[in-house]
């Protein structure tokens, strides 16, 4: 395998990365007592279980039972093979790969795709220079200057043109040896006829479009003058889906993550203007609306997600729409609001960075401020049965608000406006919050059944599985501690996998390597002994424990495995009972020996 990076180097990336600071590229973390809180990227939830610790520079999320350590994580998160992620890790923090690991390609990808992602940062690059430096090119750079973009902006987007040139774009790629079928798969080129291809994003201005990792997986096209489609967008690719990625994700993140705020945009030109504008907090979706799995992933990094919309019948529409699935997975919704007909592009153009820094960002609005408004549309409110009409949808949404101080300050509005008394409206917000409270008495039955899911609260194991539980977590702490459970019990733990850990654990040590989980981690050789030991890992054990306490641990396992005995009489009386026609007695012996092997099952 040429992939080969030696044991050495990847022991000091590990030392080197930090993994509080790694998965906070992916998910916002805060810090509860010696560990880090946030929601899992594994699974959805909406209070936070997935829990890191920086002294032991391992994760694990009590929810889905996911956890390793940087490497591991890196893996599942990107869903890249070992090698990647330690590319990618190097990546993060500015570490030279080792010679012959620099170059190889990324494994995962089909063939396919790889040439697709391939060709995109050849098109990139080239589109881009011909958009700076080419007479082919300076219709666009025109465009956009004309647009007020400036050369730096242009950069830092890698923005381009694709000039209207029959079989530039072509045979550029066949030169590069792309296969042509495989570049009208990307969406690249377009079929003619016969052995005819065409450049499908001729005479437009091009907006790579990056994944998370800042590698281009597709393009938007946007036509020069009037027609249709004003954006052409590449298609869905195993390399480009719509409805997972943001556009700009990759340069906003670390932005979305100091300000604890995200934007969202409509257009391209929107998060690039306001880009320019020194609002770098920005993404757009892709031309599609805010999908929920676009939601999730930004609810893993911020609270707070500004919907910034054009300010056309459209755009509102697809605020309420976009807030409603923003809110459903747990963000704080504010709403930016624009002068009638614009969009942030226009709107900047018009009035400048700052005006658009601090009247539409810095003043945008609750949602439920944003909806009391938004739902004026439905009625005539010069009509007085309109008007109480609307009262009503608007008690609607107001009861819904958890706190009593925000329910009074939008009840005021509507007491002042449609000089309707407090008394009435607090009296109709009781109403619905009844309705609600019976509501959810309905979902909630059988109560009995109804035990909160605390996915914080360690689950309560069998004393033996307990002990064989700390007993690792202490022999992964203590070497010694390790070698004196070697002499007295070796590999003999009841739960197989607890076999299997210990195992490889007394193997590590012999190869003379120090305490150290999140290399362990990387030393077991699947992924569910790793979360296994994650979970293990994550105990809290007092640095210095008793003698006594371990001598406890060693005796409940040790005493457990005189039941294995007893499982041998057992086996022995089932099969005597089957020899004497005796079916009843053997199915209440098959009873006994199945509840003892449970208990040695992990679950
Ligand atoms: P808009 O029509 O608001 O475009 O569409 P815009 O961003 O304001 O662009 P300019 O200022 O006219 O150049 C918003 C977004 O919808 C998608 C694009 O992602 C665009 O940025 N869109 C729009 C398409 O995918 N195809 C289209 O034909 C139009
Ligand atoms: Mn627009």
């Amino acid at each position: 395998m040429p992939e080969h990076a030696s044991e050495k180097f990847i022991d000091e990336l590990r030392a080197d990365s930090n993994i509080v600071e790694v998965i906070s590229d992916y998910v916002q973390l805060k810090k509860q007592g010696r560990n880090y809180l946030g929601l899992c990227p594994f699974h959805n939830e909406k209070s936070p279980s997935f829990s890191v610790s920086p002294d032991k520079q391992i994760f694990r999320c009590f929810g889905c039972g996911k956890g390793g350590n940087v490497i591991t994580f890196i893996m599942e998160v990107e869903g890249v093979p070992f090698y990647e992620a330690i590319r990618i890790l190097a990546d993060k923090s500015g570490i030279a790969l080792p010679q012959g690991m620099a170059t190889s390609k990324q494994q995962s990808l089909s063939e396919e795709a790889q040439a697709i992602l391939d060709a995109n940062e050849w098109l990139a690059k080239l589109y881009h220079h011909l958009i700076k430096h080419t007479k082919e090119g300076s219709v666009g750079y025109q465009y956009l200057k004309d647009r007020g973009i400036t050369d730096e902006i242009m950069d830092a987007f890698q923005l381009g043109y694709a000039p209207d040139v029959e079989n530039f774009t072509a045979s550029f790629l066949e030169k590069k040896g792309f296969h042509p079928q495989t570049m009208v798969k990307a969406g690249l080129l377009s079929h003619q006829k016969d052995h005819i291809y065409k450049d499908r994003f001729r005479g437009r201005v091009i907006f790579p479009i990056r994944n998370h990792q800042g590698k281009t997986v597709a393009f938007g096209g946007r036509i020069l003058n009037q027609g249709e489609p004003k954006y052409l967008n590449s298609p869905e690719t195993e390399i480009f889906h719509k409805g997972k990625i943001f556009f700009n994700f990759d340069l906003a993140r670390n932005h979305i993550r100091k300000q604890g705020e995200a934007i969202l945009f409509e257009g391209y030109l929107d998060v690039i203007s306001a880009y320019q504008a020194g609002i770098k907090n920005g993404v757009a979706t892709l031309g599609t609306s805010l999908t929920e799995s676009q939601a999730r992933l930004m609810r893993r990094y911020v609270d707070t997600v500004i919907i910034c919309y054009d300010a056309d019948r459209a755009g509102i529409e697809a605020t309420n729409k976009a807030a409603k699935i923003l809110q459903n997975v747990g963000c704080y919704v504010k709403i930016a609001k624009l002068k009638q007909g614009m969009d942030p592009d226009d709107y900047i153009k018009e009035y400048g960075n700052e005006s658009f820094k601090n009247h539409v960002i810095d003043a945008s609005v609750t949602y439920m401020s944003f909806y009391l408004d938004y739902l004026k549309k439905d009625y005539n409110l010069q009509v007085e049965s309109d008007q109480m009409q609307y009262v009503e949808k608007a008690l609607d949404e107001i009861a819904k608000l958890p706190k009593p101080f925000e329910r009074d300050h939008y009840l005021k509005e509507l007491e002042m406006n449609f000089h309707i008394s407090m008394d009435t409206l607090h009296q109709e917000i009781d109403i619905r919050r009844r309705k609600f409270d019976k509501q959810k008495d309905n979902q909630e039955t059988p109560r009995h059944t109804n035990i909160r899911h605390n996915p914080m609260v360690e689950k309560v194991y069998p004393a033996f599985q307990n002990a064989e539980r700390r007993l690792i977590a202490l022999m992964i702490k203590n070497r010694n501690i390790a070698e004196r459970v070697q002499d007295e019990i070796g590999g003999s733990f009841l739960i197989t996998e607890h076999q299997v850990i210990v195992t490889y654990l007394y193997a590590y040590y012999e190869e003379g390597h120090e305490p150290d989980i999140s290399r362990f981690i990387e030393y077991l050789p699947e992924s569910d002994l790793k979360n296994i030991i994650a979970n293990i890992a994550m105990i809290a054990i007092p640095d210095d424990v008793s003698d006594q306490e371990i001598i406890d641990y060693i005796n409940a396992v040790k005493q457990e495995h005189t039941k294995k005995n007893e499982l041998q009489v057992l086996e022995k009386e089932q099969k005597e009972a089957e020899k004497q026609n005796n079916p009843i007695l053997a199915a209440q012996i098959a009873m006994k020996i199945l509840n003892i092997k449970k208990e040695w099952k992990l679950n």
